[in-house]
């Protein structure tokens, strides 16, 4: 607008007298004046040509103002080419941007780099997406991705479905519908909840085995991914065999492989793809029984699991193949799964690698989009932070003195949570006291790297093996001068980013995670709705049997936490929680990531 306002202003004619004033103003408003006698003179006519002038300025103003505020706003911009095109959506999963302040700097700390040298990602930031669920200021990563995958608000827990329970239709279920291929790429259990939101739909995030059936087929819509690569293998074989977590003996493998899955379960088998060239689909890809390593570990089990971008390089290349002769071309969810696990575990040596891993998938998205002939946009953001991160931490009553040091993280070899695994291996076998203290002190100097290590560290340790991680974690980061304030999620708002910000200008600026979620659907142009009313039809009234052979809602049973979280009551009520309870030390944290 700052341009207009000058020619507004030329362009009004210049009044000596207050009287031409008074007549401009009555021929704009339309109002008669009192015109003094005579006849029409040169100034009269001189008046009019100024006002007309004045009326063709001010549209031509008006009109460049509209067409402004139109190319500002996205709704009225092209929201996405006008033929085939590919949408990748990559997920940090609890990535806040302290977590990049941290692994930047620690970057440079290993590569002697100088202070301007950035992360692949921090060249690509576009926004900011606010983050609160229906249920509370703090969400977790099932409403998270909810938001992103039906575009709506839900509470803390649901899997795809709205505050009442009803299941929403989701960008991935109505891409495939239009034609699209779609994959999921996640190094977490690909039955957790990132993932399961774009391919199931349950109540409680917890019903993991129910989630791997949907996901291979097993619900309204039939099969509607093309590609899963991640961990999660335990939740599809029957609790007959050794590796199970289901708790029934249902072999979803099978299932899978009716619906007509190709099945890997290794790295061999992940190689034998040839980086996605030889990749038939559709492809079940599970690597782990759990979760795949963190990146700090996994790099010395090169042998054993794939990496992030290895697993995201071969889907691009066999998606980006498989939809060469389509006019569709694919929507893919790539996932830096265990940034957030490395967050609860208030881990920052495991998370600094879990970051620089999604930074090398970035870099290989980037990369792709760049050689790729058809039309495409990279976004990516995160779901929530975790574990309320500062680059900054007070050990002291003193005033505390402005750093932090990356050293003790690039000294950590292996994370808290494989230290701990190992020591309580260890303790299985009962060992002797010396031992233990052996082993203890063993675990410190050549996992984590510290040789300060205080007997009180060494006897907290020994004396209860069972809150290990969070100890180690604890002793890389007292030394680093990290600050964790939680071991769950925060309500920060995190980082968008996006490959190229002009096809991605809806989501330029700070925006509700929703707003995510519009964009997904608009960029492929889908029909999200359809989809939802085609669950709520299908899905009607469908019972399963549970494990004791009760009929229950094929979305499982409506979460106890879900009713009590549900709902806005629950978000300002502060109950004097601080007093009632005390901090106490759980094992390694699982729970409701
Ligand atoms: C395995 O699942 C079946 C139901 O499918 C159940 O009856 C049985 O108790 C389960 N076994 C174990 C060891 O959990
Ligand atoms: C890291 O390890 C090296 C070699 O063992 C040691 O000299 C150094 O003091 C350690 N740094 C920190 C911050 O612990
Ligand atoms: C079966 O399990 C469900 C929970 O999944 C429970 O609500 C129901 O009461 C159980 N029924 C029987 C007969 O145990
Ligand atoms: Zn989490």
């Amino acid at each position: 607008m700052a341009g207009g306002e000058p020619l507004l202003s030329n362009g009004r004619p210049s009044s000596e007298h207050s009287n031409d004033l008074a007549e401009e103003d009555a021929l704009l408003t339309g109002q008669p004046t009192q015109r003094r006698g005579g006849p029409r003179t040169w100034q009269f006519w001189r008046e009019i040509g100024l006002f007309v002038w004045a009326v063709i300025a001010t549209a031509l103003v008006i009109v460049l103002a509209v067409v402004y505020q139109r190319a500002q706003d996205p709704k009225h911009s092209s929201p996405h080419p006008a033929g085939k095109r590919n949408l990748i959506f990559m997920v940090s999963d609890g990535m806040g941007p302290t977590s990049l302040s941290l692994t930047r700097s620690f970057m440079q700390f290993q590569n002697g780099a100088p202070f301007s040298e950035q992360l692949v990602i921090d060249q690509h930031m576009i926004g900011q997406s606010r983050t609160r669920s229906s249920s509370s200021l703090i969400t977790d990563s099932a409403a998270g991705a909810t938001a992103f995958s039906c575009a709506m608000k839900s509470y803390n827990g649901a899997i795809s479905v709205d505050p009442e329970h009803n299941p929403c239709g989701t960008v991935l279920e109505a891409a495939k519908q239009a034609g699209y291929m779609t994959g999921l790429v996640v190094t977490t259990r690909i039955t957790d909840a990132t993932p399961a939101c774009f391919a199931a739909h349950v109540n409680q995030r917890q019903e993991e085995d129910r989630i791997a059936e949907q996901m291979v087929g097993d619900y309204p819509l039939g099969r509607v991914v093309d590609l899963m690569f991640g961990g999660g293998r335990c939740h599809f074989l029957p609790n007959s065999t050794e590796d199970s977590c289901r708790a029934d003996n249902k072999d979803v493998v099978e299932l899978a492989k009716k619906n007509g899955f190709n099945y890997i379960a290794d790295r061999k088998a992940f190689d034998d793809l040839k980086g996605g060239k030889a990749l038939k689909f559709p492809m079940l890809g599970l690597f782990a029984e759990t979760d795949i390593p963190y990146e700090i570990d996994r790099r010395n089990e090169n042998n054993i699991y794939p990496s992030l971008h290895e697993m995201a390089e071969a889907a691009l290349t066999a998606l980006s193949a498989a939809t060469k002769d389509s006019d569709k071309g694919f929507f893919i969810m790539i996932e830096g799964s265990r940034i957030d696990h490395a967050g609860h575990h208030n881990d920052p040596a495991a998370q600094v690698h879990e970051v620089l891993a999604y930074d090398k998938a970035f870099a290989s998205v980037l990369e792709f989009l760049k050689n790729d002939p058809t039309e495409g946009v990279m976004v990516s953001t995160s779901d929530h932070e975790t574990g309320g991160l500062a680059t900054a931490r007070q050990l002291h009553s003193s005033y505390p003195e402005y750093l932090w040091f990356p050293g003790p993280l690039a000294n950590a070899s292996h994370s808290a949570e494989r230290l701990a695994l190992e020591y309580q291996k260890y303790m299985f076998d009962s060992p002797s006291a010396s031992d233990q203290q052996k082993f203890v002190q063993d675990s410190i100097t050549s996992g984590l790297g510290i040789r300060d290590a205080t007997a009180d560290e060494v006897s907290a340790l020994i004396k209860d093996p069972a809150t290990s991680l969070y100890q180690y974690a604890e002793m890389i980061s007292r030394r680093s001068q990290t600050g964790w304030s939680t071991h769950g999620h925060s309500a920060a708002d995190v980082n968008i980013y996006s490959s190229d910000p002009i096809a991605a200008r809806a989501l330029v600026g700070n925006h509700e995670n929703t707003e995510v979620g519009d964009f997904l659907r608009e960029y492929l142009g889908v029909d999200v709705e359809a989809v939802t009313k085609e669950l709520q039809e299908k899905g009607a009234g469908l019972m399963v049997t549970s494990n004791n052979g009760t009929q229950v809602s094929w979305m499982g049973e409506v979460a106890e936490e879900g009713k009590r979280l549900d709902g806005q009551n629950h978000v300002a009520s502060y109950g004097g929680d601080f007093k009632k309870r005390h901090f106490q030390h759980g094992r390694g944290c699982d729970c409701g990531h």
